[in-house]
């Protein structure tokens, strides 16, 4: 009997252990956990050692600021210089990259080791597949305000402040930042929490993610 209860109490431990290990914790083992990559953990503040996930972006106190909306932000920020987009037919106005599309440059453009974190100068910059350089005039345009004004004078964009996203809200809820602005976290969800490949927000199948703000 007492090893009855000691079996069931077992069981129940497990199953609540298993409950909350399937929490939200997308980022694990997606291409932003960075726990075994080599630059991590060699340098002091150790992403490795204590197997967090989130030190080289995010810290609890003393966060760099000098971001617009910057969460917390534990990575030295790049400044570019960049060479913004300029397309055949932009309505819309695009300059130097700004709000949160600056916090993944800083990663991304090449500018800023990977391991310039914590207040740290890294020496691992950021190469391959993943490596959008500074030179952001072959890349979809960011950091512009995306409005229904927008949709009207471009004549083949959803608006996006009554259009559904297909994510739950509209397209200005679900994809745009505070200040209404397409940022790479339109299409892309840094910890991964849609699940997708090269961390989409939403599924391109039959360009799909393309055509929820373009009516093509
Ligand atoms: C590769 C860098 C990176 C890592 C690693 C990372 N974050 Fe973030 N996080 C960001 C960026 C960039 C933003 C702002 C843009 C956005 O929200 O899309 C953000 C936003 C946030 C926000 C505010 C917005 C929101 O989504 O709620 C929270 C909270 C947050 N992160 C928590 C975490 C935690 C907790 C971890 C570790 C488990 C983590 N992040 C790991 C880059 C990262
Ligand atoms: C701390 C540095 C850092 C920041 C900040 C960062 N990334 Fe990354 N990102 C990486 C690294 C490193 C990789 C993996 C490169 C590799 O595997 O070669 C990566 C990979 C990716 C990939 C490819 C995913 C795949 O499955 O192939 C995408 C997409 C991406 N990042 C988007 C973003 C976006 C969008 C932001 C901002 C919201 C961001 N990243 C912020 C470092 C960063
Ligand atoms: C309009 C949507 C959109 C925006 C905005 C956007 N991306 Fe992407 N990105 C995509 C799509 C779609 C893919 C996948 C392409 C593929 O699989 O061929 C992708 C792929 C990537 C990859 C993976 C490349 C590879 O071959 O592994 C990285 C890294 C990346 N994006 C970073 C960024 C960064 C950084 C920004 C902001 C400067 C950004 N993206 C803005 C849609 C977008
Ligand atoms: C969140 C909304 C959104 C998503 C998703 C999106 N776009 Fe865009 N895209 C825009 C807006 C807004 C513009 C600016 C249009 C303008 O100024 O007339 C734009 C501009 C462009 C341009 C430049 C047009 C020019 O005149 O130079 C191209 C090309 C483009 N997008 C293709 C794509 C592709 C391909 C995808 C899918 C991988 C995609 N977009 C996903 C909103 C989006």
């Amino acid at each position: 009997m007492k090893r009855c209860t000691g079996m069931l109490l077992a069981m129940v431990f497990m199953a609540t252990t298993a409950a909350l290990a399937q929490g939200p914790q997308e980022i694990a083992g997606s291409a932003h956990d960075f726990r075994t990559e080599a630059w991590a953990g060699n340098t002091g503040t150790t992403a490795t050692a204590n197997g967090d996930l989130c030190v080289v972006c995010h810290t609890p106190h003393n966060g760099n600021t000098s971001v617009l909306n910057a969460p917390l932000w534990n990575h030295a920020v790049s400044s570019g210089p960049w060479d913004p987009y300029v397309g055949t037919d932009l309505q819309a106005t695009v300059g130097d990259p700004d709000g949160s599309s600056v916090l993944c440059l800083s990663c991304h453009d090449g500018s800023v080791a990977l391991d310039s974190y914590g207040g740290q100068t890294g020496s691992t910059t950021m190469t391959g597949a993943a490596f959008v350089d500074t030179d952001l005039t072959n890349d979809h345009p960011v950091s512009f305000v995306f409005n229904a004004a927008l949709a009207v004078s471009d004549g083949t964009l959803w608006d996006p402040e009554v259009t559904n996203s297909g994510l739950g809200g509209t397209i200005q809820d679900d994809m745009l930042d505070s200040a209404d602005k397409v940022q790479c976290a339109s299409c892309h969800t840094v910890h991964n929490e849609s699940t997708l490949d090269k961390l989409l927000k939403k599924s391109n199948d039959g360009s799909a993610l393309c055509t929820t703000c373009h009516a093509k």
